[in-house]
């Protein structure tokens, strides 16, 4: 059978149900986006959850309502401490079970018998999975570290459930990718003796593509980090300023699409086929697109010289 053709029907593969019904929701708030203002009634409660940082919009403009959900925008870095620490727990548990063949803590292994890990079949998977995971916590790595030391946060905030949903995200991303990879009847995983010859073309891809992507995503955020700082590195304001330079030449919100680029080389590095993978990745495009039209539309607003030419979320198109 091909990596990740799984052969049970939907309901019994609760991850591609919960990626799916995401970038399902992601997709119709996207679409509600793009009808004329005026053509559909307003919900100050929508909006307010689908905004977060620069496009949620002044304070005074909110209901108080939903002021009172408000969490600093800076708490980002929660998401990749929780990130780091749970994903590294996995990656030491995959790393345990692929060289000493020790079987996963009984309740991690009973999670993901939950998530349909059984219904996967395909040797390959076990260095994908290896690799893909270790992406994810280096990704999660950088990310904590851009947080503290690159990013200069403004007083902006996110939702309550904006929030919550994030705290819980890089967990699930974790046992999604770990639920990919094959168990054998003893409970075990494929040993790591066999690893190194399970080496395909498309791990090679995948990770230069991760690489790639990540070295555009850090330099976009070192870009963004610099539009508040003067040249000694002196944090001096906390406004939004048209940044320039790397892929921002191209469209407004390139670090979401490194994001994206990010998501799509470990969709490589499962080796094209995973489907469960290309879920995650509909999602990721859902919410990211929003995010960077959402974005778009306030850097065209707040700027009359916004650069003409500058696309949304994907170069030359959108
Ligand atoms: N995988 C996912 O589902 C997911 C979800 C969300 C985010 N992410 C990723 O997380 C990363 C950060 O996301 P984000 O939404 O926080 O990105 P962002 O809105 O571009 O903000 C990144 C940093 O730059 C600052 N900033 C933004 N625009 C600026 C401007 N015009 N002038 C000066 N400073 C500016 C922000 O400050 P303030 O906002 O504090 O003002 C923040 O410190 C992105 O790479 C994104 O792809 C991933």
């Amino acid at each position: 059978m091909a990596p990740g053709a799984g052969s049970e029907p939907w309901p019994r593969e609760p991850l591609r149900l919960v990626w799916s019904l995401l970038a399902a929701a992601f997709l119709l708030s996207l679409l509600l986006q793009l009808v004329p203002a005026g053509l559909l009634p307003g919900c100050a409660l929508f909006q307010d959850l689908i905004r977060y940082g620069k496009t949620k919009g002044a304070g005074a403009a909110r209901p108080a309502a939903c002021l009172a959900f408000d969490v600093p925008k800076r708490y980002f870095s929660h998401f990749y401490i929780i990130s780091v620490l749970w994903n590294g727990f996995l990656l030491w548990c995959l790393t345990q079970s692929l060289f000493l063949g020790a079987p996963f803590p009984h309740w991690l292994h009973g999670l993901l018998r939950i998530l349909g890990a059984t219904q996967f079949q395909g040797g390959e998977l076990a260095l994908s999975t290896f690799l893909v995971l270790a992406f994810l916590w280096l990704h999660s790595l950088r990310r904590l570290f851009e947080c503290f030391y690159v990013s200069v946060f403004s007083n902006a905030v996110i939702h309550l459930v904006h929030y919550c949903f994030g705290a819980s995200y890089y967990v699930l991303v974790g046992l999604t990718v770990l639920s990919q990879v094959p168990l054998d009847g003893r409970n075990a995983y494929v040993r790591g003796k066999s690893l190194l010859t399970q080496t395909r073309w498309f791990h090679i891809l995948g990770m230069m593509m991760f690489v790639w992507s990540s070295v555009h995503q850090y330099r976009c955020h070192v870009i963004l980090g610099n539009l508040r700082k003067n040249k000694a590195g002196v944090v001096i304001h906390c406004n939004h300023r048209i940044p320039f330079g790397d892929w921002f030449e191209y469209v407004s919100s390139p670090n979401y699409l490194a994001e994206l680029m990010i998501y799509i080389s470990m969709a490589v590095t499962f080796g094209f086929q995973n489907l469960t993978w290309w879920l995650v990745v509909t999602y990721v495009f859902c919410s990211q697109a929003l995010s960077a039209l959402l974005s778009h539309h306030f850097y065209r607003s707040k700027f009359v010289s916004y650069p003409k030419h500058r696309k949304a979320f994907l170069p030359f198109l959108f």
